[in-house]
C-alpha cells in the first residue's frame, strides 16, 4: 500500500499545503493567501491567526481531494517564512502582530549587537553569523526596547511555521534552521548561544526547546483534527525554515550538488556534511534537516526580477509584439538575447537595482550598464541583463566554493526555464546544470521529506531525495567560457571603480 505525507509550508503570502506518496507524486495541493501589514514603512507583520486559518482550510482541500483512507497518512511537516517573531504569553496566546523576515525596524538593533560582540567577527565566534536585520535576534532586542509592556508579558516564542505546529500539537518548540535564523544560536554545538543570548541583552528562558527537523514533537490533537480534517494523533515532525528546506525539497543534501535559484531574488546554496567557516560573514551558514547537516545560502537582491524590471522598464516593443503574436514576451526577449554573443558585445550589466546583500553587502549599490557603443544592439543589452545576473550569482559561488568543490548545479526558479539561461549558468559556472522534478513545489517538498524520513517511510534525506528526477540537462559549452570570463573580470572590477561613485551619490 502506498504511503503519504503532508507538508505544510507558511510563505509570505499564503500557506501551501501538499499531500505526496512515497514515490514523490504530489497528489493534492492548496493555497491559501493572506494579508501583510505595513503598519509604518519599512515594518512588515502579519496575524499568525491568519496563518491558521489558511493552514486549516488548505488541509480540509487536501484531504478532500486526495481522500484517502486515514492509516495512509504516515505524518506531518513544515516549512516557514524564516525569522518572523511570534511572541507568547504564559497561556502560549499571541501577544502581538508577528514582526517578518522583510521588516527593516531593527537595524539599530543589529548595529548595536555587532558593535558590542567587537564586529562582526565576535558575533561569528558565538554564531557563525552576522546579525542581518531580517533575523530574529534583532527583533526580540526591538521588542525589548520599544515595547517594555509585551516584552514583559512574553514567556516564549517562536517562528511562523512552529506557531502552526503549536496549533496543531498543543506543544511549542522551534527547530536548528529557525534557531540558526534568529542569529542567538550556535550552529556549530546545534545548540542556543549561551554568549550571544547574554551579549543581546535576552532572558534565556525565553528560548523554547529547539528540535532537528525529523524529530517527533507531538501529534495531532482532538480539537486541531476538527479544525483542519488531519486525522486525531496523526505523527507531527519538527520541519525547517522555508530558505533551508526547500533545498533540502530540492535534493542538496549533499556537498558538491549546488543550487541555484533565478527567482525574483536569486540565490546560491549548498548542502554541508559538516560545520564550514562562513567567509567574512557574508554568507548564511545555518543547521539544516538531518543531524549533520548544515546548509550554505547567498542571495543576490535582483535576479529575475532584474530582468522583470528589465522587460518592464525598457522592452515595450517586446511587450507589444508579444501580445500581437499571442506568444510569450520572455521568448521574444530570450530570442533577442540569443542573437548577441557571449560577453554581449562588450556590454556589462551590474543588476544592483536594490542595492545588494551578497557578494556586497551593500545598500547604497545602483544598476548600470556598462559598455555602450554605436555597435551596440538590443540583444546586447537583453543578454547584458541575464550575464550580470548570472555573474552576480557566480560571485555567491566563489564564496561557497572557498571550502567545498561544487561538480553540479540544481536550478530552479522563473530563469531556469530559459534555456539560454541554463547554458550561461553552465558555460559561467563552468558546471553542468539540471533542473528537477518538484522543484516549484518548494519548501512544502521538503518538508515532505522530512515527515518521511521521521515516520521512516525513508530512511534519511539522501534515501528520501532519490524520488527526485532530472528533468534536463546542459552540458558547458568551451566555446563559450573565454568570453565570458573576459565580461566576469570586468563586472567584478566595475563595482570596485564605482564604489566611491555609490557612496557619494547616496549622501
Ligand atoms: C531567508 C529569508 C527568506 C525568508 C522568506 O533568510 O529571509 O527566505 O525565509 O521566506
Amino acid at each position: 500500500m502506498r504511503q503519504y505525507l503532508i507538508g505544510l509550508d507558511i510563505g509570505t503570502s499564503g500557506a501551501k499545503c501538499i499531500l505526496v506518496d512515497d514515490l514523490g507524486t504530489v497528489v493534492a495541493s492548496s493555497t491559501q493567501e493572506y494579508p501583510l501589514y505595513t503598519p509604518r514603512p519599512g515594518w512588515a507583520e502579519q496575524n499568525p491567526e491568519d496563518w491558521w486559518q489558511a493552514v486549516a482550510k488548505g488541509c480540509q482541500i487536501i484531504l478532500k481531494q486526495a481522500n484517502l483512507p486515514k492509516e495512509a497518512i504516515k505524518g506531518v511537516s513544515f516549512s516557514g517564512q524564516m525569522h518572523g517573531l511570534v511572541a507568547l504569553d504564559e497561556g502560549l496566546n499571541v501577544i502581538r502582530p508577528a514582526i517578518l523576515w522583510c521588516d527593516q525596524r531593527t537595524q539599530p538593533q543589529c548595529d548595536a549587537l555587532i558593535a558590542k560582540a567587537g564586529g562582526v567577527e565576535g558575533l561569528m565566534r558565538l554564531t557563525n553569523n552576522t546579525m542581518l536585520s531580517g533575523y530574529t535576534g534583532g527583533k526580540l532586542i526591538w521588542l525589548k526596547e520599544n515595547e517594555p509592556e509585551n516584552y514583559a508579558r512574553m514567556k516564549t516564542f517562536c517562528c511562523p511555521k512552529d506557531y502552526i505546529r503549536l496549533m496543531i500539537t498543543g506543544e511549542v518548540a522551534t527547530e536548528v534552521s529557525d534557531a540558526s535564523g534568529t542569529g542567538l544560536f550556535d550552529t556549530e554545538k546545534r545548540a542556543w548561544s549561551d554568549g550571544a543570548i547574554a551579549l543581546a541583552g535576552l532572558d534565556k528562558a525565553l528560548f523554547p526547546v529547539c528540535m532537528e527537523s525529523s524529530d517527533l514533537a507531538g501529534r495531532v490533537t482532538e480539537q486541531a483534527a476538527r479544525v483542519t480534517g488531519l486525522p486525531q494523533g496523526l505523527p507531527v515532525y519538527a520541519g525547517g525554515g522555508d530558505a533551508v528546506i526547500q533545498t533540502t525539497g530540492a535534493g542538496l543534501v549533499k556537498p558538491g550538488i549546488m543550487g541555484v535559484v533565478i527567482g525574483t531574488a536569486g540565490n546560491v546554496a549548498m548542502g554541508m556534511d559538516r560545520f564550514t567557516p562562513n567567509p567574512g560573514g557574508k554568507l548564511q551558514m545555518f543547521c539544516a534537516n538531518g543531524p549533520k547537516l548544515w546548509n550554505a545560502l547567498g542571495v543576490t537582491l535582483a535576479a529575475g526580477g532584474a530582468y522583470r524590471w528589465y522587460r518592464d522598464a525598457l522592452c515595450e516593443a517586446d511587450l507589444l509584439e508579444a501580445k500581437q503574436r499571442g506568444t510569450s514576451v520572455y521568448s521574444i526577449m530570450g530570442d533577442k538575447a540569443a542573437s548577441s554573443r557571449p560577453g554581449s558585445g562588450g556590454v556589462v550589466f551590474l543588476p544592483y537595482l536594490s542595492g545588494e546583500r551578497c557578494p556586497y553587502a551593500d545598500s547604497n549599490a545602483r544598476g548600470v550598464f556598462y559598455g555602450l557603443s554605436l555597435a551596440t544592439t538590443r540583444g546586447d543589452i537583453t543578454r547584458s541583463v541575464m550575464e550580470g545576473v548570472t555573474f552576480s550569482l557566480k560571485q555567491v559561488a566563489d564564496l561557497m566554493t572557498q571550502t567545498v568543490k561544487a561538480e553540479k548545479i540544481y536550478t530552479s526558479g522563473g530563469g531556469s526555464a530559459s534555456p539560454l539561461w541554463r547554458q550561461m549558468q553552465a558555460d559561467i559556472f563552468n558546471l553542468p546544470v539540471y533542473t528537477m522534478s518538484a522543484a516549484s513545489e518548494g519548501g512544502a517538498y521538503g518538508a515532505v521529506m522530512v515527515a518521511g524520513v521521521g515516520a521512516g517511510v525513508w530512511k534519511d534525506l539522501n534515501e528520501a531525495i532519490s524520488i527526485l528526477r532530472v528533468e534536463t540537462e546542459t552540458l558547458p559549452n568551451p566555446a563559450n567560457q573565454a568570453a565570458y570570463q573576459d565580461a566576469f573580470g570586468i563586472y567584478t572590477d566595475l563595482y570596485g571603480a564605482l564604489k566611491p561613485v555609490y557612496d557619494k551619490a547616496a549622501k
